[in-house]
């Protein structure tokens, strides 16, 4: 979604602005802009609707913007089209406050209203503006832009990440937030906003998170962070292990194919510190035997693909530690009725940590007295800071919008953590366990060999890029890894595509299939084939054209029915969707390509969704 980066430092301003627009493109957006004091306090101001490219093309062909202290953003539309107008950074009617804003401010109409009535005229259709022209009301009564930023904040209702410019005061830079991410940042060249660590990895890796209600005063030599009653804060800082090249392509064409193929690495990283001589080692959750031990219902929250992993989550939890185990999206579970209290955990998956329905969720759970157990990919994100317990993935950072190696981990972090439970509750065999542990150092090179099928994948894709439906069908662990499939395609490809549990086919669905329909039967989780192969059967006799996953002991039952065929090392069954969703990945991918989509920044959509 939208993206702030801000710079006040010693240099021009204007290229690191755009830098960093172009590392938080990945984020989703429509239109772009920056706004740049210099250091006589001339506020100058470019925006437009559509890709950076059309920025910069209007930045060239006027005259340089001057100034070392600036904001840009990146706007993915909420409250009005857009547009060159709707765009930020926006700006006040009195030409001497700029601010660019991620979220939504709820009150703003009615600030909007009576600010109207005061006589001060929008330009924008933004809930945006209301806050740079409520700024200036109250700078002009106030005359004094800390003040005037308070007062703003004791107005306004909703979620922000600000950053705010003011003619006036030509050496600083001012950042607010509250329920959006906002992060600073400390350079050589100078200082930093920035709503996503991404857009920083160039200049620095020491960072400071903002919290809600905080309002920063940035400038080139300083920082200084002050709360909502204006006390100045000692901030910890933190290092950021992720380097520059990490969220860069590096010869690949896709930032998604390179992050496919980056898995091996990220499923390395994210388990092989946890495993200690022969045992899963979860230091985050020492000292938490005795609440493990009266666990009596667990609850997996997310949003997208890290629902899926829930759901991967559901049917191994549930077998491993025989306690009911309900996957829910999150956008439903805050408006339920969930059955939460002290004996109920509720985990919650996301890459970002910023999704602002699972943060909801994990907020509702916590207020109703149950531990919320969280497993993210960003550090320091809103959701790693609010939960009791937070198990990192080691992805590295996730760029195209479409998630491969954020799902991959989340995916091993979750079995990881039902094994180390199962063990905590004696539910597991000590055979049991080392299998699985042994079966889990050896995923990484497992991942390896189903990568070198490269070639497999992009041909079978050449053959089926102008499908315009697609069915996936599976049962147990396979139905759940049939979702993930069905949505890399429909959300990078654009193709229709559902997925089913096979065996509800025959209540309805079937119907649908015709002479020529594609239908990607999953058959891979072992107990289960045989059936598996009856829906094939029954799919096919209905002139479906299938293309299976499987494994290679299962390989020649399934080769019976059809020739097109993804095939996999065969796994302990709770390990299998980890090798199995690399091929739906990389199908999805070619898919795309093959269909000329803009594979990393699909239409509408956005990397981390921070509204409702
Ligand atoms: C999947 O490819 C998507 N980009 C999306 O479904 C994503 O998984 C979802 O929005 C949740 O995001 P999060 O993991 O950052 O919370």
């Amino acid at each position: 979604m939208c993206g702030i980066i801000g710079f006040a430092g010693k240099t021009e301003a204007v290229e690191v602005l755009l830098d960093g627009l172009e590392r938080l493109e990945y984020r989703g957006y429509d239109s772009a802009g920056v706004a740049v004091v210099s250091t006589d306090g001339k506020l100058q101001v470019k925006k437009s609707k559509g890709r950076l490219s059309v920025l910069r093309t209007l930045l060239e062909a006027e005259e340089p913007m001057s100034g070392g202290i600036g904001i840009g953003h990146t706007r993915w539309a909420t409250h009005g089209e857009p547009n060159d107008v709707n765009a930020h950074p926006h700006v006040g009617q009195e030409g001497k406050i700029a601010v660019v804003h991620n979220g939504i401010i709820e009150n703003y109409l009615e600030i909007k209203n009576s600010l109207i009535r005061k006589g001060i005229r929008f330009s924008s259709d933004t809930d945006t503006e209301v806050i740079v022209q409520l700024l200036e009301y109250y700078y002009k009564k106030y005359s004094n832009l800390m003040d005037a930023v308070y007062a703003v904040l004791n107005r306004i209702k909703g979620a922000y990440a600000m950053g705010i410019l003011c003619s006036d005061y030509p050496e600083q830079m001012l950042a607010a937030r509250k329920d959006a991410p906002l992060l600073i940042g400390y350079g050589e060249e100078g200082n930093y906003i920035a709503s996503d660590v991404t857009a920083l990895l160039s200049h620095t890796r020491t960072v400071t998170y903002m919290e809600d209600d905080e309002v920063a005063v940035i400038t080139a030599g300083k920082v200084e962070i002050y709360d909502s009653d204006r006390t100045l804060l000692e901030k910890e800082k933190h290092a950021i292990e992720w380097d520059v090249t990490a969220a860069e392509k590096g010869g690949y064409a896709h930032f998604m194919l390179k992050e496919i193929m980056e898995q091996p690495e990220a499923v390395r990283k994210t388990i092989s510190p946890r495993i200690v001589d022969g045992k899963i080692v979860l230091e985050e959750l020492k000292g938490t035997g005795d609440f493990i031990r009266n666990v009596s219902r667990i609850y997996i929250v997310a949003c997208g693909s890290a629902y899926h992993v829930g759901m991967v989550g559901k049917y191994t939890l549930e077998k491993l530690l025989h306690i009911p185990v309900e996957a829910c999206l999150a956008s439903e579970f805050r408006y339920s009725e969930p059955l939460l209290g002290e004996s109920t955990l509720v985990i919650v998956i996301s890459q970002s940590g910023e999704t602002l329905d699972s943060l909801a969720a994990l907020r509702e759970a916590k207020r109703r007295g149950s531990k919320v157990l969280s497993i993210v990919n960003v550090m320091g994100s809103s959701i790693a800071r609010e939960s009791d317990y937070v198990l990192y993935t080691w992805a590295g950072p996730e760029i195209a919008v479409a998630t491969t190696k954020a799902y991959t981990t989340q995916m091993v972090l979750l079995i990881m953590l039902g094994v180390y439970l199962a063990r905590e509750l004696e539910q597991i065999g000590q055979e049991e366990y080392d299998a699985i542990v042994e079966g889990l150092l050896r995923l990484p090179e497992q991942i390896k060999q189903v990568l070198n099928e490269l070639d497999n994948y992009q041909k079978i894709a050449s053959r089926y890029f102008n499908h315009n439906s697609v069915f996936y069908i599976g049962r147990n662990l396979d139905y759940a890894l049939g979702l993930e499939g069905s949505l890399k395609l429909k959300e990078i490809s654009y193709i229709h595509s559902e997925s089913y549990a096979a065996g509800e086919l025959k209540h309805g669905t079937i119907s649908l299939i015709e002479p020529g329909t594609l239908v990607v039967a999953l058959a891979t989780y072992a107990p289960l084939v045989e059936k598996s192969l009856s829906n094939i059967v029954e799919v096919k006799s209905r002139g479906a054209e299938v293309i299976a996953l499987t494994t290679d002991k299962t390989v020649n039952t399934i080769s019976s029915q059809t020739s097109e065929m993804f095939v996999i090392p065969e796994v302990q069954a709770i390990l299998q969707p980890v090798l199995g969703v690399i091929p739906l990945q990389l199908f999805a991918y070619y898919i795309a390509l093959n269909r000329g989509c803009d594979i990393d920044k699909p239409r509408n959509l956005a990397k981390s969704v921070t509204v409702e």
